[in-house]
C-alpha cells in the first residue's frame, strides 16, 4: 500500500540534509499529530475493512478525513508499532506518511517527555512532573524527525496543521527549514499559568518552538492567554492583543504568531444518527434492563487518567451511599475507564487505586441483585457508547483539568429527546460552552455531591429547558465548524496590531 507517486523536487530535510527521496509524494495540506489516523486491526475485528487498518475514532479524524480527500492532503504520524517501518499508504482515501518510533523513543519521548513531563504539568501538576534531559533530547529528536517528513511532502506554499503537545517544536522547525509553509498548530490540552508553566527546565525551546506557527490555537482563551503571558515573560516576546509580533536573531520582526481560542466540538450528525437507530435505542432499553431498570443510572465515561477525577467521583457516590441518599437498586453508576498509558507509573497506581475503591464500594453496598458501581476498564465502540448516553439519566464529567472533554458534548448531542442531566466540572473546556450543564467543582466534594442530587432529582421541564440550550449551542458548533474556522484563521492576512 503505497501513497501516489508524484514529481518532487529535492528537498531538504527540517535538519539540513537531503532528503535522498525525490521521488516522495508531495501536498498542499498536511496534517501532523503523534498517531496517524488509523489503528491496527485484525480480520473480523469491529471496523475491519479487510485493509489491516481501521480509522481511529474520534472527532479530529471526522473533522479532517474530508479535506484530506478532497484537497491535495496527507496525514504524518506513527502508526502505533515500535521498530516497525511502514511505507506510506492511502486508507479510507488519506493519504498517510508514517514515522518510526523505537522502543526507546515510546519510552523517553511518549511515555517520558510526553506523558510523564508535559502532561501533568499542563494539567495543573496534579501528578508531579518530572524533569529528564535524556527524555527532553528524545523529544527534540523525535520533532525533528516528523518535522522531516513534512518538510519532504510538503508542496511549495502548503498548509501544515501540527497537532498536540507531543509535537510543540515541530513548527519552528519547519519556520527555519521551509519558510513557505503556512504552519499552524492546536494545543488539544490546556496550557498552564506562567507561574506553573515556570518550573520546565526547556519552558524557552517550548515557546520558542509554538512561535514557529502563523496560528497557535486552543481550547479556551484563557489557554490562549496563559500562552502569551509565557511568551512574554519567557522570551521577552512583545504581545499585543492576540498577536506575538516574533524577532529573529537581529532584533527584527520575522512574523506575526496569533494566539486564539478554537474550542473543539464533535461530529454532531454521527451521534445524532446513532442516537436515532431503533437497534441503539432498543440496546440502551437492554442496557437498563440488564442493570435491574434502576431509577436512576448514573454514568461516567473516561480514559483511566488522573485528570479526569474518578477518584473524586466516586468519593462523592460513596458518601450518597453512604447517607442513604441514593441506595443501590435505586440507583447505578456505570464507570467505564478506557485503558490508557497503561507503561506510566502515574497510571498503574490510579489504575489500582481506582480499581481498590470500586471493589470497597461494591463489597459494602451490593445486594445479591444490584450492584453499586458497574466497572468496564474496556474501549467501546461510538455505536455502544451511544446507547450508554442513551441509558443514563445523569452523565458526570468531573475533571480536575481538561483541555475540552467531548464525552460531555457526546452525551448532550445523544439527548435527542431533550432529557437526561449533565453535571461538569467547571475545570473542562466544555465549560465554557455548556453554561447550562449543572457546574461545578469537583475538589468540593459536598457541592460536587448536591450537583449529582440536583441532577437526580431535577424535574423534567428543567432538564428540557437546559439540554435544550446545550444542545443548540453543540449543534450550531460541531466538528467541521471548529477546523473550518481554524483554518479560515490560519489562512487570513494579517494586519500588524500596534496598539
Ligand atoms: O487529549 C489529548 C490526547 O492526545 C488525545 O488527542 C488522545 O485521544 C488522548 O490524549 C490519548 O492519547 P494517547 O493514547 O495517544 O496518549
Amino acid at each position: 500500500m503505497q501513497g501516489p507517486e508524484r514529481d518532487k523536487p529535492e528537498t531538504k530535510t527540517a535538519s539540513g540534509a537531503a532528503s535522498g527521496d525525490g521521488s516522495a509524494a508531495t501536498y498542499d495540506f498536511m496534517v501532523v499529530s503523534n498517531r496517524l489516523p488509523v489503528d491496527r486491526c485484525a480480520p473480523g475485528e469491529h471496523g475491519d475493512d479487510g485493509s489491516g487498518w481501521r480509522r481511529s475514532p474520534g472527532g479530529l479524524v471526522t473533522a479532517l478525513a474530508p479535506m484530506m480527500t478532497k484537497t491535495d492532503g496527507a496525514w504524518v504520524g506513527w502508526h502505533g508499532a515500535p521498530d516497525e517501518t511502514v511505507t506510506p499508504f492511502s486508507h479510507g482515501g488519506m493519504d498517510l506518511v508514517p514515522v518510526q518510533l523505537s522502543t526507546d523513543d515510546v519510552e523517553l519521548y511518549y511515555e517520558g517527555f510526553s506523558n510523564a513531563t508535559l502532561w501533568p504539568l499542563y494539567h495543573d501538576v496534579i501528578a508531579p512532573p518530572e524533569f529528564h534531559r535524556t527524555w527532553w533530547d528524545s523529544y527534540r529528536k523525535v520533532n525533528r524527525r516528523f518535522a522531516d517528513a513534512v518538510v519532504r511532502h510538503a508542496d511549495h506554499g502548503a498548509t501544515v496543521w501540527v497537532q498536540d503537545y507531543q509535537l510543540q517544536l515541530v513548527p519552528r522547525m519547519l519556520r527555519e527549514a521551509r519558510p513557505d509553509l503556512r504552519i499552524g498548530f492546536f494545543n488539544h490540552i490546556p496550557f498552564p499559568p506562567p507561574e506553573i508553566f515556570a518550573q520546565l527546565p526547556w519552558r524557552q525551546a517550548i515557546i520558542d518552538g509554538l512561535l514557529g506557527a502563523d496560528l497557535v490555537g486552543f481550547q479556551r482563551s484563557s489557554d490562549a492567554g496563559n500562552f502569551m503571558r509565557s511568551a512574554r515573560r519567557f522570551l521577552g516576546a512583545s504581545v499585543k492583543q492576540q498577536q506575538v509580533h516574533v524577532k529573529g536573531q537581529n532584533g527584527d520582526i520575522t512574523h506575526i504568531a496569533r494566539a486564539q481560542a478554537f474550542p473543539i466540538s464533535i461530529d454532531v450528525r454521527q451521534v445524532t444518527e446513532l442516537a436515532n437507530k431503533p437497534e441503539i435505542i432498543e440496546r440502551a432499553r437492554q442496557i437498563r434492563q440488564d442493570l435491574g431498570n434502576p431509577k436512576t443510572i448514573l454514568l461516567g465515561v473516561d480514559r483511566l487518567d488522573y485528570t479526569k477525577g474518578i477518584r473524586h467521583r466516586l468519593k462523592a457516590y460513596e458518601e450518597l451511599l453512604n447517607e442513604q441518599k441514593l441506595t443501590v437498586g435505586d440507583a447505578t453508576l456505570i464507570q467505564v475507564a478506557s485503558p490508557s498509558r497503561e507503561r506510566v507509573e502515574q497510571y498503574r497506581l490510579l489504575r489500582e487505586e481506582v480499581e481498590g475503591t470500586v471493589g470497597h464500594i461494591n463489597g459494602t453496598y451490593d445486594t445479591i441483585e444490584n450492584t453499586a458501581v458497574r466497572y468496564l476498564h474496556h474501549s467501546y465502540p461510538i455505536e455502544e457508547m451511544v446507547a450508554l448516553y442513551l441509558a443514563a439519566d445523569v452523565m458526570l464529567v468531573t475533571a480536575l483539568r481538561d483541555g475540552m472533554n467531548l464525552v460531555a458534548k457526546e452525551y448532550v448531542t445523544a439527548r435527542t429527546g431533550n432529557d437526561g442531566a449533565l453535571v461538569l466540572s467547571e475545570f473542562a473546556g466544555a465549560a465554557d460552552q455548556l453554561k447550562q450543564a449543572l457546574l461545578m467543582n469537583p475538589h468540593d466534594i459536598d457541592g460536587l455531591k448536591d450537583a449529582v442530587m440536583r441532577a437526580v432529582n431535577m424535574s423534567p421541564k428543567e432538564a428540557a429547558r437546559r439540554m435544550r440550550s446545550m444542545r443548540k449551542q453543540i449543534l450550531d458548533h460541531d466538528v467541521d465548524h471548529w477546523s473550518a474556522d481554524f483554518l479560515h484563521a490560519l489562512n487570513e492576512k494579517v494586519v500588524r496590531d500596534d496598539s
